[in-house]
This record gives C-alpha cells, sequence and structure tokens, in this order.
C-alpha cells in the first residue's frame, strides 16, 4: 500500500490525505514496538456501507491499550465515530479498517510513560489475506517458531511487538511455498495462525483453544462459536495437541482479513479429504450471509455507515 493510495488518514482528530500523516523516526512505538492496533472490515450490503462488529473491535483496541499503559485520548464512542467517519470519507468496499495507537516522538528511552499517545485510523481497499481462492482452502506449515508465553506478552492485547512472531512464522512459512504458518504455544499446544485463530472438528465437535491459551481472543472466533452453537454444531474450547490437528476431518482459520479459510493440508499432512468439509462450509455459508447484510438474525453485528452528506471527490483522494 503506497501512501498515494491509502486516501484519507483520521489522525489525533482530523482527516488528511495519507502523504501527510506523518510519525517522527524517533517515535517510541518505532522503537520499541509498544503500540496497539484492529484490524476491521467495512462490507457493502443492499442497505449501504457497514462495518463488522465495529464496537467489538474498539472494546478490543481499548483493553489491548490498558495493557501497555496507554491511555487513548478518546472515549469508545469518539473511536467509533472516528472509525466511520474515516470509512465514509474513503468510501471503499470491502475495506479494512487499521486503527493504531502509538507512542508518539521523539522520544527514546524504554520505560516512559508520558510521551504522547496518538491514535490514526486509515480504511484501504480489502483483499483476502490467504489469497484469492482462499475461501476453498489453503496449505499451511506447521511453523518451527512458537507463540510468546502471554505471562511474558499477553497475546490477549493486539500489540504492534506481538507480530514479531507472527512475521517469523509467517514468512517462513511463505517462503516454503505455504500460505500460512500454524504456531504451537511453548508447551506444544495449538495456539494460531500468525493473523488468524484455528479451529478443528473432530467427530462433528468443533474445537478451538480457549481464553487461557496463548492466542488473541478473535472477534471473527467468537462469531463462529456462535454461529456453529447457532447451527446446532456443539463447540468446545480445549488445548490441543499437534496429534489432534493433523488427524482433524476439518479445519479452518479465522480472521477479520483472512475471514473463514478452510485449511486443506498442514505440513503435508492432508486435511480430512483435502477439501473444505461440511462444518467448515456451512458456518462459512451463514458467515458470509451475515457479513453481506442477508442474515437478520445477527445483524446487530452491522454497524450502519451513513454516506457523507458531502462525499469526498475520488480525484482529491489521489
Ligand atoms: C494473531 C492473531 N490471532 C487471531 C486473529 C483473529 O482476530 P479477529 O478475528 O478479531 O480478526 C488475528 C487477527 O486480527 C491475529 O492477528
Amino acid at each position: 500500500m503506497l501512501a498515494n493510495e491509502a486516501g484519507k488518514i483520521w489522525m489525533n482528530g482530523s482527516l488528511v490525505e495519507a502523504a501527510e500523516a506523518k510519525v517522527s523516526v524517533l517515535a517510541h512505538t518505532l522503537h520499541y514496538g509498544v503500540g496497539v492496533f484492529e484490524g476491521i472490515r467495512g462490507y457493502s450490503t443492499s442497505k449501504g456501507g457497514v462495518i463488522f462488529r465495529l464496537r467489538d473491535h474498539v472494546k478490543r483496541l481499548i483493553l489491548s491499550a490498558k495493557v501497555y499503559k496507554m491511555a487513548i485520548p478518546y472515549s469508545e464512542d469518539e473511536i467509533v465515530d472516528a472509525v466511520v467517519g474515516t470509512q465514509a470519507a474513503n468510501d471503499i468496499y470491502p475495506s479494512y479498517i487499521r486503527p493504531i495507537v502509538y507512542r508518539d516522538g521523539p522520544a527514546l528511552g524504554v520505560k516512559n510513560l508520558t510521551t504522547k499517545v496518538s491514535l490514526a485510523i486509515a480504511a484501504i481497499p480489502a483483499k483476502k489475506y490467504l489469497g484469492e481462492k482462499s475461501d476453498n482452502g489453503i496449505r499451511a506449515k506447521l511453523s518451527p517458531f512458537r507463540k510468546v508465553r502471554s505471562d511474558s506478552l499477553p497475546a490477549m492485547s493486539k500489540a504492534v511487538g506481538n507480530y514479531l512472531g507472527s512475521y517469523l512464522a509467517g514468512t517462513d512459512a511463505q517462503q516454503d511455498g505455504y500460505e500460512e504458518a500454524v504456531l504451537l504455544d511453548s508447551n506444544g499446544y495449538l495456539a494460531e495462525g500468525s493473523g488468524e485463530n484455528i479451529f478443528v472438528v473432530r467427530g462433528g465437535t468443533l474445537y478451538t483453544p480457549g481464553p487461557e491459551g496463548d492466542i488473541l481472543l478473535g472477534i471473527t472466533r467468537d462469531s463462529v462459536i456462535h454461529i456453529a452453537q447457532d447451527l446446532g454444531f456443539p463447540v468446545v474450547q480445549k488445548t490441543l495437541s499437534v496429534g489432534e490437528l493433523l488427524t482433524a476431518e476439518e479445519a479452518f482459520f479465522t480472521g477479520t482479513y483472512a475471514e473463514i479459510a478452510p485449511i486443506r493440508e498442514i505440513s503435508h499432512y492432508v486435511i480430512g479429504n483435502g477439501k473444505p468439509g461440511p462444518m467448515t462450509r456451512d458456518i462459512q455459508d451463514v458467515f458470509y450471509k451475515t457479513v453481506r447484510g442477508e442474515e437478520p438474525r445477527y445483524a446487530e453485528w452491522l454497524h450502519p455507515v451513513p454516506p457523507l452528506a458531502k462525499p469526498v471527490p475520488r480525484a482529491s483522494r489521489r
């Protein structure tokens, strides 16, 4: 994403052109990874633009910031409005919306609780993170890199620095020709993907690691648990071994950017018959109907984006 493709960025209360949204090279976050962010999706429905589970993402952003002692200088409602305003100003669907909370600079020195906490929000065109065909299945590599324990870096905080591990695992998998990495925790149990949660199906039950694991508590994960239970599928949150993963009948990743990506193969072990399984397909079906606004049952997950009174002309965004 080049700056001039990112359209308008909301930065500390104002919408500015992306090229004007600047941060000091001495910003604390750039040096020490102390920052938190969100990944949110905007979708187009027959009733207009919507943002999926916006308030839940904003609540998680605030909790992520709390872990790192960053007081965001905006309320939950103000952040919700800022995200909606950024989406409306850019008017791109589907979109990937990225709020980031960071300590501005210049300020070096790790122990720093006084430097200004800033918020910036971008809304860019969304792609399928795991490839345009990922809805039909991807190949994943069991990563040699383990998740950092949550008593070192709390995984439930979506912190910038946590993504060093995701980068190592994800790029290692990519260089070996896989679409994504599966990470184990330091005890050898299943954790998550580099940017997704993971589910497996065994004997007609859906399993996923629980909140005590070293995982981000994904909002797509939570949506899938609701959808699966409403479909009548038993859902169990528990620690899962490598054996339980490799011999699963079905497996899939969930994430805002990845959406729901069936896993066909993990490190040359074919999952099920190598095709998306029936439970995965049923859950995908309801999820995609939901985000398109075709599933009244979950309509409350869709936050409307009112069109701008005066739309920003496309030309002025370039
Ligand atoms: C490490 C990690 N786990 C899980 C997820 C899935 O979370 P969500 O469904 O809220 O996007 C993400 C993506 O945000 C992630 O980066």
